[in-house]
C-alpha cells in the first residue's frame, strides 16, 4: 500500500507491504540501523522511535500504521560529526558501553525532555522504563539525562 510519512525531517511517499513491522521497515528499507530489534516484542526498548512526539516500539507497529506520521530516529538527531546534545550527554555521562540499546535510550530521553526539559530523577525512571540497558546499569543512563537537560537548557 501506498503511504505518505515525514521521516527524519524529509517527506516521503512510498509503496510497503502492509504487514511489514515498521523496525523492518526503517532498517530494511529506509537504512535506519540505529533502530535496533532486541526482544521484538514490546519488552527492551532497544526499538524505539518517536511517532507524532511520542516514544513508541517500532517492533510493535505496522509500516502500514506509519501513513500520516512524524517519525524521528536518532539519525534524524544526528550523527557523529554533528552530534545532538542527548547524544553527547551519553558519551560524556558514561551512558553507553556495547552501545546496542543507546538509540532506543536517546528516542526516550528525547520525547522526555521535549514533553518536561528538567524531570526529576523518578520522572526520569518512569520515562526509561520500556528501555532495558545489560551493560551500564541505570545510574549513568540517568546521569546522562540530566546532563542531556542541562546542555538543551544552557544552548
Ligand atoms: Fe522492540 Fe524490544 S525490539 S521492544
Ligand atoms: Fe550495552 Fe546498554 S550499553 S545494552
Amino acid at each position: 500500500m501506498m503511504i505518505e510519512f515525514i521521516l527524519n525531517g524529509t517527506p516521503h511517499k512510498l509503496d510497503v507491504e502492509p504487514e511489514k513491522r515498521a523496525l523492518d521497515f526503517l532498517r530494511d528499507d529506509m537504512s535506519l540501523k540505529s533502530v535496533k530489534e532486541g526482544c521484538g516484542e514490546g519488552e527492551c526498548g532497544a526499538c524505539t522511535i518517536i511517532v507524532d512526539k511520542k516514544a513508541v516500539c517500532s517492533c510493535m507497529m505496522l509500516a502500514s500504521e506509519l501513513e500520516g506520521k512524524e517519525i524521528l530516529t536518532s539519525e534524524g538527531l544526528g550523527n557523529s560529526e554533528n552530534p545532538h546534545p542527548i547524544q553527547q550527554a551519553y558519551v560524556k555521562a558514561g551512558g553507553v558501553q556495547c552501545g546496542f540499546c543507546t538509540p532506543g535510550f536517546v528516542m526516550s530521553t528525547k520525547a522526555l525532555l521535549d514533553e518536561n526539559p528538567n524531570p526529576s530523577d523518578a520522572e526520569i525512571k518512569k520515562a526509561l522504563e520500556g528501555n532495558l540497558c545489560r551493560c551500564t546499569g541505570y545510574e549513568k543512563i540517568i546521569d546522562s539525562v540530566k546532563l542531556a537537560s542541562e546542555m538543551i537548557a544552557s544552548e
